[in-house]
Order: structure tokens, then sequence, then C-alpha cells
């Protein structure tokens, strides 16, 4: 089994979509072991996207990312890192495919909705950076 790392960003909250994305990846196969929600002051949310800190777009993107609650969830499944990259679709939602969350949910490349793990290595970092293992409940 893989684990990724998810995150409901803020426009997802604060617009109450938290609900029909949250069906969307049940339905997509993917098993909620941890889920918590965090609302991220500026420096975490710096932090937590410091490899985009050169690009035009980070301060934005750490303003929009501080700007309500999030939700961080770990998901399982095989082939999860992939398999929920492909269920997000792609980062701007004008190019996303149909009918994934992307493409139905989202407003702009910025406030995508939903955050994914792009790797198995990435995903197991940025879950440290919210949750501890003791959190991780696989058999609930
Ligand atoms: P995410 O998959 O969480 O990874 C980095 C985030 O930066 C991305 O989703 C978007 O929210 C944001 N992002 C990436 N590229 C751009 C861009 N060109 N303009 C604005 N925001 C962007």
């Amino acid at each position: 089994m893989e684990r990724t790392l998810a995150i409901l960003k803020p426009d997802c909250v604060s617009a109450n979509k938290m609900g029909r994305v949250l069906d969307r990846i049940e339905n997509a196969g993917f098993k909620i072991i941890g889920m918590k929600m965090v609302r991220l002051n500026a420096a975490t949310a710096g932090k937590f996207y410091e490899v985009h800190k050169e690009r035009p777009f980070y301060q934005d993107l750490v303003q929009f990312m501080s700007s309500d609650r999030c939700v961080a969830l770990v998901l399982e499944k095989d082939n999860a890192v992939a398999d929920f990259r492909k269920l997000i679709g792609a980062t701007d939602p004008a190019e996303a495919e149909p009918g994934t969350i992307r493409r139905e949910f989202a407003t702009s490349k910025q406030n995508n909705i939903v955050h994914g793990s792009d790797s198995p290595e990435n995903a197991r970092i940025e879950i440290g950076f919210f949750f501890s293992e003791r959190e991780l409940v696989e058999n609930a």
C-alpha cells in the first residue's frame, strides 16, 4: 500500500466543498488514514511550499494558503500518489481532464481546491509535515 498527502485548500473549505471532494476521494478507493483541520500561518505555508520560493506566484500562494482553514489528509491505496494526481487533474483547472476534481470544483491555477504529493518520496516528507506516525489510523 502506498500513501500520499492531500490538502483540501482554503477555497475548498470556505466554499463548503469539503463533503463533495471527500466523497470523490472515497469513491475513488482511497482510504483516509489521517485527517486534520489546520489554519496555517504564513510562515508554515511558506515552509510547506518552500520548493516554489523563487517562483513569481509564491507570495500569493502563501497568502492564499494561510487565508482560511485547510484539511490535511493522509490517503492510502495501491499507487496512491499517481492515482490521486490523476483524480485531481492538472494544476490549472482549465487544463484538467473532464471529470477530475479540479476541473469540477477549482476556480483558478492558484485556487485549485486540493493539493496532492507529486512523488512517494515527497509524500513521506509532506505527511511528516502534518502528522506523526501515531496519528495515522490504519486499523480502526
Ligand atoms: P499545488 O499542486 O498545491 O502545488 C503548488 C501550488 O502552487 C499549486 O497547487 C497552485 O495552487 C499554485 N500554483 C502553481 N503554479 C501556479 C501559477 N502559475 N500561478 C499561480 N499559482 C500557481
